[in-house]
């Protein structure tokens, strides 16, 4: 908070409450995260992507008869029109993020609710989006590779078909589970820079496709979604865990952030990053590549000293590796951040719908004072 001189400043909003949510609460003190009053960890452990998705999306666990129902409903809505397959093949060049966020444009044009701003409609669009944002990811990556798109699968559940879309093969069980604990974890998150852009815009009263394009394009940047495409990459420079205590050093004497550390409103350890470190250490020792997890691992003992200042682990550290030991390229690292993401962006564009309001905050002049206009031909 800035004071001096006029009004106080919030930079980036840190610490500002701009309206109330009944979908995610978080303390980022005691590293807490809970969805519609559920522990991240109780979800984690015993739910699945499908269900956690009802949950956001209704407000509570769904029956077995309503989970069979939105599961269908998933399944049944992952194709994606041809018209938008032939504009993800004409931009296929680009980052999967900016392929993706095309691709949500424009399936916007094909959506025959597209413009219903009922809770209802936001609702069943959000189901289609949740399904069909995992086949424009896949779809991206085949078409890159000059392959045809393996179409869904009907008889796989929603991780599992991702994969095997991704892939062009139906993943082992333990892949799939692995895909969806991730996506559990990646859900929703309060007012993170994605939701509360999709939140501005949805304040306008624009559609939840211009919402959701709004927010992949505020997810893409490294210091949101982009950090666990950076994290691998991180881990690849670093080679070797005898390496990171100095690599770490380097980064942190040009003042640069250490990839996959510090969060703006955890203080302890992010919560969701748990569940990853045991995946990534027992994918890492069963697909006899411990070296990962290892360089990992050491550059957490490399940042202990900026634990105590607050700067922990977040949920990006481990994810990547655990993409990248699935086989899955590192640029479709952020990608599958906005496949698990979707339900979020969704309940928080019903929420800010439901009880709307314009979002217009102010920024305090601080450029010229008052000056009089001079023709072109006296400037010098
Ligand atoms: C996420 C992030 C943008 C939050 O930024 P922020 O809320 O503005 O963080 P702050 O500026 O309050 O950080 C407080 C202090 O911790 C330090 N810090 C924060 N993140 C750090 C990191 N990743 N590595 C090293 N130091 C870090 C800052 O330099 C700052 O120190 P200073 O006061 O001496 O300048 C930032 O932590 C970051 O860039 N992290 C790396 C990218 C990442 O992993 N993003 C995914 C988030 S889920």
């Amino acid at each position: 908070m800035t004071t001096t001189d006029g009004p106080e400043i919030h930079r980036g909003l840190n610490g500002v409450y701009f309206d109330r949510s009944g979908v995610s609460f978080i303390d980022g003190r005691e590293g807490t995260l809970l969805y519609r009053g559920y522990s991240i960890h109780e979800l984690a452990e015993h739910s699945t992507f499908e269900e956690t998705a009802y949950l956001l999306l209704y407000g509570e666990l769904p029956t077995a008869a309503e989970l069979a129902a939105f599961d269908a409903d998933l399944r049944a809505n992952r194709a994606i029109p041809d018209g938008v397959t032939a504009v993800i093949d004409s931009v296929k060049r680009g980052h999967p993020m900016e392929v993706l966020r095309t691709a949500i444009s424009a399936l916007g044009a094909f959506d025959p609710e597209v413009a219903d701003n009922s809770a209802e409609a936001t609702r069943r669009k959000g189901v289609r989006l949740t399904a069909q944002v995992s086949t424009v990811v896949a779809t991206h990556h085949a078409l890159r590779e000059g392959r045809a798109p393996t179409p869904p699968d009907p008889a796989l559940g929603h991780a599992a078909n991702f994969l095997a879309m991704v892939l062009g093969e139906p993943p082992s069980e333990r892949a799939a589970r692995l895909m969806d604990k991730d996506l559990i974890l990646h859900a929703e998150h309060g007012s993170n820079a994605s939701s509360f852009t999709a939140r501005v815009v949805a304040g306008t009263d624009a559609n939840l496709h211009a919402a959701l394009t709004a927010a992949v394009a505020a997810l893409s940047g490294p210091a949101h979604g982009g950090a666990a495409e950076n994290v691998m990459r991180m881990a690849q420079a670093i080679g070797d865990p005898e390496r990171a205590a100095d690599y770490v050093k380097a980064l942190r004497a040009n003042r640069e952030p250490v990839m996959g550390f510090g969060h703006r409103v955890y203080r302890a350890e992010d919560p969701r990053a748990r569940h990853l470190r045991e995946d990534v250490k027992a994918l890492s020792l069963e697909m006899e590549e411990p070296k990962w997890y290892a360089i990992l691992e050491a550059v957490v003992d490399a940042m202990k000293p900026y634990a105590r200042l607050g700067v922990n682990v977040n949920v990006d550290f481990y994810a990547g590796v655990i993409y990248y030991l699935l086989g899955i390229p590192e640029d479709l690292f952020v990608p599958i951040f906005a496949v698990g993401r979707v339900p979020g962006w969704t309940v928080q564009v019903i929420e800010q719908q439901e009880h709307n309001i314009l979002i217009r905050p102010l920024t305090a002049y601080n450029g010229p004072p008052p000056r009089a206009y001079t023709p072109i031909a006296t400037r010098g």
